[in-house]
């Protein structure tokens, strides 16, 4: 008997479900996908994304890691963000951290975790540069959940510095990113009201103006012509 029966099992119970109440349901959905929505939250197996906003299959695009950190050379969470802005034309782009995070409770820590102990460096430097506030929070739990919000506040704006969602913003495109943090005991999601979706909301620096070649659009006449005479 595999090992996985139980999984198999549900998935066949809840394949049936669906198609009793909606016979055509995967056949259409197996069609295309229009996600409005690009969720970014952590890999928590208490956070179910698509569950937690009464969302169904097709309707939220999906990325998830160890407190949903956005790191600007990240290539798996910047593919995601690229094929959801540009293929498939999501609105709107949601951080969801959520209330006592593990990665980020490890972060405030000085033990030894290992390897992941480079992944949440990039909290560490939230925590850094929120220092004076955090450090005024003398319950323990709250600074955390404090350090909870501050990084979902953090990783918006890293979304919003990415290249790809400069261009968007550039073409006109209706992209808004907005922060909201979960919380385990209620299961309500709160509104951190951070949400940008414009260019000029951003500090000066991280306005992306269009370069005279646009060199993240190379055709092949263009490398072409870079090898001609050599
Ligand atoms: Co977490």
């Amino acid at each position: 008997m595999s090992q996985l029966k139980k999984i198999y099992d549900n998935n066949i119970a809840w394949a049936k479900r669906i198609k009793k109440h909606r016979p055509t349901f995967f056949s259409d959905l197996s069609k295309q996908q229009t996600p409005e929505y690009l969720w970014i939250g952590c890999s928590d197996s208490r956070v179910v994304a698509e569950q937690l906003v009464g969302l169904q299959p097709g309707e939220l695009f999906v990325h998830r890691n160890i407190a949903n950190v956005v790191v600007p050379t990240d290539l798996n969470c910047l593919s995601v963000i690229q094929y959801a802005v540009e293929v498939l034309k999501v609105k709107h782009i949601i951080v969801c951290g959520h209330y006592g995070c593990g990665g980020v409770q490890a972060s405030m820590q000085s033990t030894e975790h290992g390897l992941i102990d480079n992944w949440l460096c990039h909290i560490k430097r939230v925590h850094q540069n929120n220092e004076e506030e955090l450090l005024a929070i003398s319950d323990s739990t709250d600074r955390l959940n404090r350090l909870c919000e501050l990084n979902v506040i953090e990783q918006v704006k890293n979304i919003c510095h990415t290249t790809v969602v400069q261009r968007a913003w550039r073409n006109k495109s209706p992209v808004t990113v907005h922060g909201c943090i979960y919380t385990l005991e209620t299961g309500i999601l709160k509104d951190l009201n951070v949400r940008f979706s414009e260019m000029k909301q951003m500090n000066e620096i991280y306005q992306l103006r269009m370069a005279k070649k646009d060199i993240y659009k190379p055709t092949l006449t263009v490398m072409e012509s870079d090898y001609e005479g050599r």
